[in-house]
């Protein structure tokens, strides 16, 4: 499928619907200007500069300062401060389809917002805090941000055409998006009481506190997000290097955490395995291109310092400043241990049994079976029966017993799991909507 056109496709029709939507309410439904608005464009620009960052995606929270001036002034108004604030920021930089995209999705967002919030009984204007026009406030907060989950998303797939298999993710992506709405929105509801009983007062007072509060219960969180991000900007370095590099670092990880939750103990959280993981091999950053890219086994010379790559691997994450010591210690235990065998015949320490912590038997495990079941220049990748009958055979000399078990039944889980989609996929094939969806939103990977 012919990405780009679909994704500028899909652009111009967001445009084009929130233009249309736009001057339909300006027709409609334009209210008088009001000089209070300016303090509302100034506190959403304000705002707009205060991103959250999550370990998926980095956004602006509109909706607490959109509501209120939504139903204090009129879709119109709303949508007009919103725009204004999203100008501020560096988005004048950009390209002028992606300006006036995400003008149009807070556009849509703020006029559908508004007719949900008419529809079920609230009034523009004034806000009273019956049952009634609570419902419809919270209900415009949902729809608000359901609206820019769903056009956001979307936009993402046509971007990195596809979030892995589109519709399981694509659901839990927008949920994701979606989940503070309540708090937002009852924060939107004090700031829209405040400013209608104590005017720009009672509005400044309270947008301060919320942002002092949100300051105060988010510290750990927003450390923990850039934490994470460090985490992650380090990898992109190794991963600009070499794409089989990224792959392999990537199954592995995703191998082992098949199996990370049947071992979950008090010292070993997935979390922190899930981060360090990733690591296990950064020691070859440091083993020359020539032996890492041979295309014959290498030679005991080269196998000698492909060998090192443990303890290199250990030595770097011991000098990386973006792990907390609890991260430093899995991620080093892991790049360590990870070629060590139950029966001490492994390297570098020849560590036996229980003495190889047990993230790097299970990282043992699930890079073999990644070095097995892939194609490298010098051999074919093993078919999975072999791949599994390998693992068998080593299980008690090379691999823990228990971790090779439970990592052959999540395998297996996993192999029915995509038998069971492909039946789907080709049953609904047989249609002509399923063929259609497909063609539209299906990727195997
Ligand atoms: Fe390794």
């Amino acid at each position: 499928m012919n990405w780009k056109m679909m994704r500028s496709l899909y652009r111009w029709l967001v445009i084009s619907s929130a233009s249309v939507a736009l001057i339909y309410t300006i027709v409609t439904d334009l209210r008088p200007f009001q000089w209070t608005m300016v303090i509302f464009a100034a506190l959403s620009i304000y705002l707009s500069n205060y991103r959250v960052e999550t370990s998926k995606s980095t956004f602006i929270v509109l909706l607490p300062l959109a509501l209120p001036a939504l139903i204090s002034f009129g879709p119109v108004w709303a949508s007009v401060i919103a725009i204004i604030s999203l100008l501020s920021r560096d988005e004048v930089k950009r390209p002028l389809p992606v300006i006036m995209f995400n003008d149009a999705m807070i556009t849509l967002c703020v006029v559908v917002a508004a007719k949900v919030y008419v529809l079920l009984g609230g009034e523009i204007g004034s806000f009273h805090l019956t049952g009634r026009e609570t419902i419809a406030f919270f209900a415009a907060g949902l729809v608000f941000e359901l609206v820019n989950a769903i056009i956001m998303v979307t936009w993402k797939i046509f971007r990195d055409k596809a979030y892995g298999t589109i519709g399981e993710s694509y659901l839990n992506y927008v949920w994701h998006i979606i989940r503070p709405f309540l708090f937002s929105t009852t924060l939107g509801g004090a700031a829209l009481i405040a400013y209608q009983d104590y005017y720009i007062i009672g509005l400044l007072v309270v947008f301060f506190a919320a942002l002092k509060l949100r300051e105060v219960f988010m510290s750990v969180e927003v450390d923990e997000h850039y934490r994470n991000n460090a985490i992650s900007d380090v990898l992109q370095a190794v991963y600009a290097k070499d794409a089989y590099f990224r792959r392999h670092l990537e199954n592995v990880a995703r191998y082992s955490l098949l199996v990370a939750k049947d071992f979950e103990s008090l010292d070993f959280d997935i979390k922190t395995f899930s981060q360090a993981v990733v690591y296990h091999d950064i020691g070859k950053l440091e083993i020359p291109e020539k032996i890492l890219r041979s295309p014959a086994q290498l030679t005991p010379e080269q196998w000698k310092i492909m060998k090192t790559h443990p303890t290199l691997g250990a030595n770097f994450i011991n000098g990386l400043k973006v792990f907390n010591d609890h991260q430093r210690k899995m991620a080093r235990d892991i790049a360590f241990f990870h070629h060590e065998r139950i029966d001490g015949l492994g390297y570098p320490n020849h560590l036996k049994g229980t003495q190889i912590p047990i993230s790097a038997r299970i990282v043992a495990v699930a890079d073999s079976w990644d070095a097995m079941t892939t194609n490298r220049p010098y051999r074919e990748a093993l078919p999975a029966a072999e791949a599994k009958e390998e693992l068998r055979k080593g299980k008690g000399t090379q691999f823990d017993p228990r971790v090779v078990d439970a990592f052959l039944k999540a395998i297996e889980k996993e192999e029915k799991r995509e038998r069971r989609r492909r039946e789907k996929y080709e049953a609904a094939e047989k249609t002509w909507h399923g063929r259609l969806w497909h063609k539209m939103f299906w990727r195997w990977n």
